[in-house]
């Protein structure tokens, strides 16, 4: 990861920090001052060593504009800094006071529907206001003024979430951005009605004032003019966050700038751009409680962040120790689920845990969410698996800095998902996630550890690309494909790929035109299904669904065929080989199962072995310069016996081969031979 101020990764973790780090959001200003030294007490016995602060605390600390109010905080850096308890210093520009939203009522989100936002929640101040701008920059520099050079500053944080809970406005304000944005990008209206097809439904434009936001309107809207919006919806919401940053490093240069993401969570924000603006990675993560392999979607969302953070250690800046409050059915997470949940992130290289929040809310809005300290207090199963959790993390200390390799890469690209997402698509059962999902969980079962790339990365050190929803794949990306394929590599290609340009454009010469040599391949059309009905393919009984392509052949071998169907007769799934590696392309959807029919082959392909343990065995491997650190996680109900000749960093216990128990975790610490 490149720095990109004075504070450089190459110092290490968060300066003077030499433990995994271990805390939560710290919300004080909702408790009475008589309260703090018990819950910093509270933080010692549980071992927290970083909390973060302020982050919606604004109106606390400017209760009229320009009137500031440090005294609180004065106090609470203090307590926490005597007890040894660093800080993460949030902005709190996620929610401005009511007296901003009174003097500035045109900062307020607009909805693509035309309704504007009113005050009583967070989060909803339009990023394009130049008044937020001003303001929020303002605070920032107040508080690195106040608290820039203090010893227990560990890390800012800025904003919380930026894209949560909205993230597009359509206010005239934002028109008024977006147009600027355009201009920059097109720099000419030709250019614009060209990249937009405006010659379709007569949308040709003369005057760049007539050019607006793609709000509601009769129709479907230009699917080209709601690309470059979500595109710019993530910029400004980018230009908020580097306005902050640049007025805290002037002010405070020599500690890390960060914002917590949601790595495959949020989709509004393009983070393979914002990951060059932040120092370190930090991300937040909430599991979908009602999912019964949860753990999967968990471990996708750390290796996403991982991949952003270019594979360098990130900060797990918010999970929860139980429920939340904001899902259909808020599930309490099960008797160690807490600590399994924790050590997966570790694991996949998270080098700090943390939770929100550390002690539950009476009032507002998120009372029923859990905390590190909930409110049946210490004598409660989550307080006792909170405070275990930090006796686990403290032994964790030698593991910092190692690093996750991974053989295969998904490819991510949110331009793509948004193009994807929009209206009238050619079958309404077309989703782009799905198909990550249902890739990455083929993988997680094989315990094959995946980074997610971007389409056009260097993909050159990984054995196997799995492309399951590249919709918009541009000509760059698809010669980067080739060049990969043609190095060695092996592609796996799904469905309904490399059908569009960056305009949302098909691209000339058809459906996968541009990655038509490296297939062997064209489709001719698309031959998607009924609700509900299958294709039988001509190979081991698998059954697609969903989709069908009309698919001719231009030198692949035909590895499954449909026996009926739209497409009977025709190829289902192919391989090509191509220079010194292979592409294969799947024309339907396959299941979880049935997609080991062609992953199994592509890791013969590949030179990868996937894993032979039970599938509910999570294992992932940190490699650090001394040792590498295996990190088992069992999500079944049975022990598991570890074949692995190690020193067990949480129990201690060594041996040639290690039980991890049913709903246990091992951190194995395997010695590099000397020699
Ligand atoms: C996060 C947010 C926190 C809290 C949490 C509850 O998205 O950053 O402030 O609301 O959700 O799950």
């Amino acid at each position: 990861m490149e720095s990109t101020g004075n504070w450089s990764t190459s110092a290490g973790w968060l300066p003077g920090v030499s433990a995994v780090s271990y805390g939560g959001d710290y919300n004080p200003e909702q408790w009475p001052e008589e309260l703090w030294p018990e819950d910093v007490e509270l933080m010692r016995q549980a071992g927290v060593n970083l909390v973060s602060i302020g982050i919606f605390s604004w109106a606390m600390i400017e209760p009229r504009p320009g009137e500031y109010d440090f005294g609180w905080m004065d106090r609470l850096f203090e307590l926490l800094h005597a007890a040894g308890i660093r800080i993460s210093l949030g902005t709190p520009t996620a929610s401005p006071p009511a007296w901003f939203f009174h003097e500035h009522p045109e900062a307020r989100v607009v909805t693509r529907d035309g309704t504007t936002l009113g005050f009583g929640s967070r989060g909803m101040a339009s990023p394009s206001s130049p008044a937020y701008r001003r303001a929020s920059t303002s605070i920032a520099t107040a508080l690195a003024k106040r608290y820039g050079s203090h010893p227990a500053l560990a890390v800012w944080h800025v904003h919380n979430e930026y894209g949560a809970p909205v993230s597009e406005c359509y206010s005239d304000e934002s028109v008024r951005a977006f147009r600027e944005w355009l201009r920059d990008r097109y720099t000419s209206l030709d250019a614009l009605n060209g990249a937009w097809g405006t010659a379709f439904w007569g949308q040709r434009y003369v005057e760049w004032e007539h050019v607006s936001a793609p709000a509601v309107s009769a129709s479907v809207v230009n699917p080209a003019q709601r690309l470059d919006f979500a595109r710019f919806t993530s910029d400004a919401l980018l230009q908020c966050f580097i306005a902050e940053r640049d007025a805290i490093r002037t002010e405070c240069p020599g500690v890390p700038i960060t914002t917590n993401f949601m790595a495959g969570t949020c989709e509004s924000v393009d983070l393979w751009k914002w990951a060059d603006e932040v120092d370190l990675v930090a991300n937040d993560h909430y599991l979908v409680a009602e999912d019964e392999r949860s753990q999967v979607g968990l471990a996708l969302s750390a290796d996403l962040t991982r991949s952003i953070a270019r594979g360098r250690p990130w900060l797990l800046m918010e999970h929860s120790t139980s429920s939340v409050n904001w899902q259909p059915r808020n599930l309490a997470k099960r008797s160690g689920e807490l600590t399994r949940n924790a050590l997966s992130h570790f694991g996949r290289g998270a080098d700090g845990v943390m939770f929100f929040q550390w002690r539950a809310s009476r009032s507002g809005a998120e009372k029923f969410h859990s905390a590190m300290l909930p409110h049946a207090g210490t004598r409660s199963r989550v307080w006792s698996e909170v405070c275990s959790l930090g006796g686990d993390l403290g032994r964790l200390a030698e593991v910092l800095g190692s690093e996750v390799t991974a053989d295969a890469a998904i490819l991510w690209d949110w331009e793509s998902f948004w193009a994807q997402d929009l209206e009238w698509r050619p079958s309404k059962d077309l989703s782009h996630r799905e198909r990550v999902n249902a890739f990455y969980e083929r993988l997680w079962q094989d315990q094959i550890v995946v980074d997610f790339a971007h389409p056009e990365a260097d993909l050159s050190s990984y054995r196997l690309v799995v492309a399951p929803a590249s919709y918009l794949l541009t000509q760059s990306a698809a010669d980067n494909l080739r060049r990969y394929v043609e190095g060695g590599g092996t592609l796996v290609v799904s469905y309904f790929s490399a059908i569009v340009d960056e305009h949302d454009a098909v691209h000339p010469g058809g459906f996968v035109a541009p990655l038509r040599d490296v297939l062997g391949l064209t489709v001719e059309e698309f031959l998607p299904l009924r609700a509900g009905e299958k294709v039988r393919l001509s190979f081991d009984g698998i059954v697609g669904d969903v989709w069908t392509d009309d698919v001719a052949l231009q030198g692949a071998e035909v590895v499954a065929a449909y026996e009926d169907g739209p497409a009977a007769g025709k190829p289902a799934i192919t391989r090509h080989r191509l220079g010194n590696g292979s592409a294969w392309y799947l024309s339907t959807r396959l299941t979880v199962d049935d997609l080991s029919v062609v992953l199994d082959k592509a890791y013969v392909d590949a030179g990868i072995v996937a894993g032979d343990g039970p599938e509910d065995l999570e294992l992932v491997r940190r490699r650090g310069s001394q040792a590498d650190y295996l990190i088992a996680v069992n999500h079944g109900t049975r022990p598991v016996d570890l074949p692995v000749g190690g020193v067990d960093l949480l129990s201690g216990q060594a041996g040639e081969s290690l039980k991890v128990e049913a709903g246990g975790a091992r951190v194995i610490r395997i010695d590099k031979p000397t020699d």
